[in-house]
């Protein structure tokens, strides 16, 4: 009698567990399976076999909803060591999922599996993913959308359609080779041949028309552009013939709309905007392209890359499918290469929404004050070689002028096992140990110094961050990105930060709210954010090549003392090193 009980009572449970509603438990589980594969793609009319995922170049998407919890299943069958982050999701509790190999995980290895696995907290947007390691995210990509909530509309005229749009940068050659040279020769690595729009370069470059990317729109709507800059190295404008754009959001996070002709885009960086296209046929076709913002001293690719945005003819129409051909085609103008005050413009407008129902919580008191130099350097050549950076030694680049050195192992499994010794330092420098002139005349010595050290901060740490641009071998701006949380931008400026007078303008009203910023040429920006996600965190220049060179650094957060401010264990699957 009592186990025929017992057995109702749990068929019951059962049945009542699958009855709540999906909301009620905060969201779906959505399965993916990543398989990491060859594949051979032909772009300028040249066929290379290139690491993907699923043989899809851009990758999958990704579409989720706010709450959700997300399983993808990454399969590596290639020869190279594979990772693969979710850049801009917060990853509450499960730094194990982030992505950064020798960060939070040891690379998945030839032949072996592991599950990603987390929620979707507080969030809804634009994302991307990507690889994780060396530069194998110049193929190894894809749009991460995360829809609202069922039934919390966004707080924008609801769009028609909704269309993504990456930006990524094609290498004719290997790029594992292209980094792996430059790193041993120590100069720049080679330029890509190509930007694309969702894979395709499109009809600027030679042997490309065929690959060009169409936005297919009827007249009278309005089109959700969410935009994502996968590129490695480039800053990109972005602007469509005689459209304006609304921007309504930036990392995921909703800003306070606003117009404009053109977009300002960093890799790392998200951006939605809406496109109200013409009331009537246009009887035109209109170029969208894409080129280089960039203030570097290095060379860069300073090609254009362009997609069409073609009218669909009206049925009713005169508009026959001949006359469609000879229609005229307008091409948008942008920005100069190196139009800084265009970009200073740009980022000025771009402020939190800071409503009721998506309030900016911008940390009003500070814990702690960190100032970090950031920009490029010199390392020594090794004897009887000959090097290709500045003056025969190897370009190198450093915060406070550490380069830093990615361990062995990974740098989250030291720490939660207790083994940091010998992996890890924890001393990394507040501000600068020899102060100097960051965007004045370059000292004497440009030599960076090599390390593995992290700050560690107490649960719950208020932080202001400083990040100054140095202008030893050039200005130049920094697309600067933290992993696991959203910051507030609470003020810029040129030149030296002034820590006694430039405080005093910051905004803790509506500051925009995102993951990557730029460290605009030659000056400085100020973040803030609490430190209330326990893990290790990995902040540096999303500008693939100064990566490279050593221009990344990592938090470590500790545990609160409740439940849920503590680090999850590690799941079974971690990869080995
Ligand atoms: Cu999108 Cu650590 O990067």
């Amino acid at each position: 009698m009592a186990a025929h009980f017992l057995w109702r009572l749990a068929f019951l449970l059962l049945v009542s567990l699958c009855l709540i509603p999906e909301r009620a438990l905060g969201g779906k589980t959505r399965h993916y399976h990543f398989d990491i594969q060859y594949q051979n793609v032909t772009r300028l009319c040249h066929t290379k076999s290139m690491v993907t995922v699923n043989g899809q170049f851009p990758g999958p998407r990704i579409v989720a909803r706010e709450g959700d919890r997300l399983l993808i299943r990454v399969v590596n069958h290639v020869k190279n060591n594979i990772s693969i982050h979710w850049h801009g999701i917060r990853q509450l509790q499960t730094g194990w999922a982030d992505g950064p190999a020798y960060v939070t995980q040891c690379p998945i290895q030839t032949g072996q599996s592991y599950v990603y696995n987390y929620t979707i907290v507080g969030q809804r947007g634009t994302l991307f993913w990507h690889a994780h390691i060396s530069w194998l995210r110049s193929t190894v990509y894809g749009p991460l959308i995360i829809l609202p909530k069922s039934s919390v509309p966004y707080p924008f005229e609801k769009p028609y359609k909704e269309v993504p749009l990456v930006f990524g940068e094609w290498w004719t050659a290997d790029t594992e080779a292209v980094i792996n040279q430059a790193m041993q020769t120590g100069g720049g690595p080679n330029v890509s041949d190509a930007y694309t729009i969702n894979g395709l370069p499109g009809p600027s470059y030679n042997c490309s028309a065929k690959d060009t990317f169409k936005l297919k729109v009827k007249p009278g709507k309005t089109y959700l552009l969410r935009v994502i800059n996968a590129a490695l190295n480039d800053e990109l404008f972005f602007s469509i013939a005689n459209h304006t754009l609304t921007v309504v959001e930036a990392d995921a996070v909703y800003v306070k709309p606003f117009e404009t002709d053109t977009i300002l885009i960093a890799p790392g960086q998200t951006t939605n905007v809406l496109l109200k296209t013409k009331s009537h046929y246009p009887n035109a076709t209109f170029f969208m392209s894409a080129r280089p913002y960039a203030t570097g001293l290095g060379t860069f690719d300073n090609s254009t890359v362009s997609g069409i945005l073609e009218y669909e003819v009206p049925s009713n129409s005169l508009h026959s499918a001949a006359s469609m051909k000879k229609l005229p085609l307008f091409k948008p103008s942008l920005p100069a290469l190196n139009d800084t005050s265009f970009a200073t413009n740009f980022t000025n407008k771009l402020r939190s929404l800071a409503s009721a129902q998506f309030p900016a919580k911008v940390p009003q008191t500070v814990d702690k004050h960190f100032f970090f130099a950031i920009g490029l350097g010199t390392s020594p050549c090794q004897q009887n070689q000959t090097c290709q950076g500045p003056n025969g030694t190897k370009f190198s680049a450093s915060v406070n002028n550490i380069s830093f050195s990615l361990p062995n192992t990974a740098l989250l499994q030291a720490h939660f096992f207790g083994q940091s010794s010998g992996v890890y330092s924890p001393d990394f420098p507040n501000s600068p140990l020899i102060p100097f002139n960051y965007t004045g005349t370059p000292p004497n010595n440009t030599m960076v110094s090599n390390g593995t050290k992290l700050v560690v901060l107490p649960f719950n740490t208020s932080v202001e961050l400083v990040m100054q641009d140095t202008s030893i071998l050039g200005a130049e701006s920094h697309p600067l990105h933290l992993h696991g949380f959203n910051f507030f931008v609470v003020g810029q400026g040129f030149g030296n930060f002034n820590p006694n007078k430039d405080p005093a303008n910051f905004n803790l009203v509506d500051p925009v709210e995102r993951n990557t910023v730029n460290i605009p040429s030659g000056g400085w920006v100020a973040i803030r954010f609490i430190a209330d996600n326990p893990g290790v965190w990995f902040m540096h220049c999303h500008l693939e090549v100064h990566t490279s060179w050593g221009l990344r650094m990592a938090w470590l957060v500790l545990n609160g003392k409740l439940p849920n401010q503590k680090l999850f264990p590690p799941p079974a699957d971690l990869p080995q090193c």
